[in-house]
């Protein structure tokens, strides 16, 4: 175990420098790198998801990095059984994303990853480079096994890192911005390309490059009730398409603690740093000057000062998803363009594939 935690510790330790470099040099080369991210579409987007993740992506796609962002809907079926509303939940997806600020165009493509077949080909000599040993110890699937209380665990579950694999290595993406929890599945992906080169590109060019993490410098958003992690099914999130009101009664009801005037203090007072640091994304400003600024105003103060601020950078998101969410037409259209253009991607990555491994015909 303390070997393992070790190798983790290592792997986090490389993950963290690669990230620190490509983060200075993607600013400068935006055209070097392909950025690749992608969602399960479980539900809507959260402001832990907009804060964490989103209002990245936006900020690479506009320094003009190629962007793909795919939406995992096989990957639901792992441990989902609810995938009766899988279509609904992508459209919603894509809806949040164009509400965020990402455009879809020429270098960014949004696209499910079930409609890319000549990517899913790759699974079958993916599968071959990996063990089951290997398979059976990713961290992140062992949790999740845990977690959904599944007596058996389906072999898609197993194999899911694999397919993620294809997601990032079909159009060759080389950097993949994820939280930490996703790290040992960027490791299966590093791996299969590494293999994959070693054993059928000796005579050739590599096919596939090695993708990289690029980590989120935002720290974790717990949820209002006070727990780990922000998330839907928990219930103590916002979700972005919420109403101003519906944010104020969450906000409302979040969690904080006993002592009146406000501190900045993430280690004795988690829930309301946690609070300031929400407010502190949207006006730029450091937590401890919030603080000091509410200070005896106590909880309802620093609710009513979230309220607000959360409010307003929503707002403009708000009005543009309200749009969107009359346009379907657009919204399909927006996906039909994602998935033609991933999937010339897919078919020439698949003719690479079938010439280094010999089966031509
Ligand atoms: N596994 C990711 C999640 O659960 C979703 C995902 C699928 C993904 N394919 C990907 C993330 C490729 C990054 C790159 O959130």
């Amino acid at each position: 175990m303390a070997e393992l935690e070790t190798n983790a510790d290592k792997i986090l330790a490389e993950a963290m420098r690669q990230s620190a470099k490509i983060e200075e040099d993607i600013k400068v080369n935006p055209m070097k790198y392909r950025v690749l991210t992608g969602d399960r579409p479980t539900g809507r987007l959260h402001i832990g998801h907009y804060f964490g993740s989103l209002k990245n992506r936006v900020r690479l796609s506009k320094l003009g990095v190629p962007t793909m962002i795919l939406i995992a809907d096989y990957q639901v079926l792992t441990d989902h059984d609810a995938f009766d509303k899988i279509s609904e939940n992508t459209k919603q997806l894509v809806i949040d994303y164009l509400a965020a600020g990402i455009e879809p165009g020429k270098n960014v493509c949004i696209y499910p990853h079930s409609h890319i077949p000549e990517a899913n080909q790759l699974m079958v000599p993916f599968l071959t480079l990996v063990s089951s040993a290997e398979l059976d110890r990713n961290p992140t699937v062992k949790d999740e096994i845990i977690k959904s209380g599944m007596k058996s665990v389906n072999a898609g579950m197993l194999t899911y890192p694999v397919h993620q694999a294809v997601d990032i290595l079909f159009c060759k993406g080389n950097v993949v911005p994820v939280g930490k929890d996703q790290l040992p599945h960027l490791e299966v992906a590093r791996l299969i390309a590494r293999r994959f080169n070693n054993k059928f590109c000796k005579d050739s060019e590599p096919v596939f490059p090695e993708p990289h993490a690029l980590l989120s410098k935002t720290p974790m958003i717990m949820g209002l009730d006070g727990t780990a992690k922000m998330s839907k099914s928990l219930g103590n999130t916002i979700m972005l398409c919420a109403t101003e009101d519906e944010t104020a009664k969450a906000i409302k009801k979040a969690k904080t603690d006993q002592e009146r005037r406000i501190t900045y203090d993430p280690v004795n007072r988690p829930e309301v740093a946690n609070l300031l640091r929400l407010i502190s994304l949207c006006t730029g400003e450091e937590p401890e000057a919030i603080a000091e600024r509410i200070g005896e105003g106590g909880g309802g103060m620093l609710k009513s000062t979230l309220t607000e601020a959360l409010n307003e950078e929503l707002r403009p998101l708000r009005t543009k998803r309200a749009e969107l969410e009359g346009n379907m037409d657009y919204i399909r259209q927006v996906l039909n363009d994602g998935v033609s253009q991933a999937r010339e991607m897919a078919q020439k990555t698949l003719e690479e594939v079938r010439h280094v491994m010999n089966m031509e015909i």
